[in-house]
């Protein structure tokens, strides 16, 4: 997305009061009171954050204050001040001459979630304008752009212009990130990367929620996930995680709820780029897996009943359920697809789509239970396969990955198929087979079932989710 036209707003570093403050401060003084455990004030926060963006302060000086954030934490007042100093380094998108609320929804990442594909068309079906910048896959973890980019012709590079343009057309775009969304976290984040300080709670929620701010939405849906394909495995972490994304969307003034979801194994059957977008025209035909169902159904609900279409969630859901069984999404989803480019033909018939060239069945080689399934490896597996990068620059095939046939719970018996794997490179086969069956466990007991939805966190605090 280029920005070619004056409805944003940016901050402008090189005249805005807070440039005075580039001598005013000592860079090792604030390193050193981050370290010794006291807090930073917001104009002391901004300096850092400025002064890095504009490379006015060392790689080494920024590293060292990070490293004292991830050892000693923020307190909400500077994480508040960092998400700020990052959202205002770049553009701050201004939706407010377009009626509604607007409403997204943020996934912290998993192992075939293509949740984004399928509720962005149901709630904007409803009525409510949804504005969605996405990113791409890294590692075991796959990204809605990406997955859209597998459509014949789809385009996520679009103009501002264009954005708002497809946004008032059809309370809907689906776009890219782009260089002028929160610059400053950009940088951090590559840092991070390097320094090991990427697993820090408010760091990680700052550089998060300054990228979803600067979208221009009123209103936001979080999806954070736990168990092995998540980024945050730990439940009490991904809890904590929660806790600080709504606490910095509430701070800006925006209503934000967050669900707890289970990525213990992948979510649906498909993982892998074209695969998942054939496994949601499925759900948007009406013939989803439950698992992605129910929860494409709670965040579509809850997203429908912040834009002020539903008076309850429940409601929300219920309109949600009734959007795919009208069709309503499904026109919307097709509508959105053409608008961008992409090929509605393959869209209406995925069976003419290219498929990969090899295609390699996994065979149970005992009776039992499916007892677990490492949605990191089978993440790592379809990356293996060509559905994923190991570095941003590798490039991926979008046929490439994997359909399950069993799951966590399934009985399964000697000889019967486990997953197919789709893959353009035959010679990856030997080394992904081997791991994808490492990555499952099978025993002579059923697993007992374990929850898709823990938790439920808006500004009220965290509540046992009992639907
Ligand atoms: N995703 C982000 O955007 N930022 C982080 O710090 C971690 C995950």
């Amino acid at each position: 997305m280029y920005i070619d036209c004056l409805i944003q707003i940016k901050t402008d570093i090189e005249t805005s009061p807070e440039s005075m403050n580039q001598n005013k401060y000592n860079t090792v003084s604030l390193i050193r009171k981050k370290r010794d455990g006291k807090e930073l004030d917001e104009e002391e926060i901004h300096y850092l954050v400025d002064n890095y963006t504009r490379d006015s302060l060392a790689d080494y000086q920024m590293s060292a204050f990070l490293m004292a954030a991830f050892l000693q934490g923020l307190t909400d007042a500077e994480s508040a001040a960092l998400t700020r100093s990052m959202l205002h380094s770049g553009v701050v998108v201004d939706l407010s001459d377009i009626p509604g609320k607007k409403v997204d929804k943020h996934s912290t990442g998993g192992v075939g979630d293509k949740l984004s594909l399928i509720l962005a068309p149901i709630v904007a079906s409803c009525g409510v304008p949804v504005p969605m910048i996405s990113g791409r896959g890294l590692g075991h973890t796959g990204g809605t752009l990406d997955k859209l980019e597998s459509i014949p012709g789809f385009t996520v590079d679009v103009t501002l212009g264009r954005y708002r343009e497809i946004l008032e057309k059809h309370n809907l775009v689906l776009a890219g990130q782009t260089d002028e969304i929160a610059p400053a976290d950009k940088r951090l984040y590559a840092l991070r990367d390097v320094t090991a300080t990427v697993e820090s709670i408010p760091l990680i929620a700052g550089s998060i929620m300054s990228k979803k701010l600067a979208e221009g939405i009123d209103a936001l849906v979080l999806d954070v996930k736990y168990g092995s394909g998540a980024f945050m495995s730990n439940h009490n972490e991904a809890v904590k995680l929660a806790q600080a994304l709504v606490g910095i969307g509430e701070e800006f003034g925006k209503q934000t709820i967050a669900y707890l979801t289970d990525m213990d194994q992948p979510l649906g059957f498909a993982v892998g780029n074209w695969l998942e977008v054939r496994e949601g025209i499925a759900c948007l035909r009406g013939d989803g897996p439950d698992d992605v169902m129910e929860i494409s159904h709670l965040l579509a609900g809850t997203m429908i009943y912040l834009g002020e279409h539903a008076k309850s969630v429940e409601e929300g859901v219920e309109k949600s359920k009734q959007a795919v069984e009208d069709g309503s999404a499904w026109n919307k989803w097709i509508d959105i697809v053409k608008e961008q480019g992409g090929d509605a033909g393959v869209i209406e018939n995925p069976e003419i789509y290219n498929e990969a060239e090899y295609l390699h069945e996994i065979v149970a080689d005992q009776n039992g239970y499916i007892h677990a399934m490492d949605a990191y490896e089978i993440g790592m597996v379809s990356l293996e396969l060509g559905a994923g990068r190991r570095t941003k620059e590798d490039i991926i095939d979008p046929a490439a990955g994997i359909i399950l046939k069993r799951k966590t719970g399934d009985e399964i018996k000697k000889g019967e198929t486990i997953a197919r794997f789709y893959t353009n490179n035959s010679e990856v086969l030997d080394n992904a087979e081997r791991k994808f069956i490492n990555a499952i466990s099978i025993s002579g007991i059923k697993p007992t079932e374990r929850k898709l939805i823990s938790h439920m966190v808006d500004k009220n605090g965290v509540q046992l989710y009992n639907r």
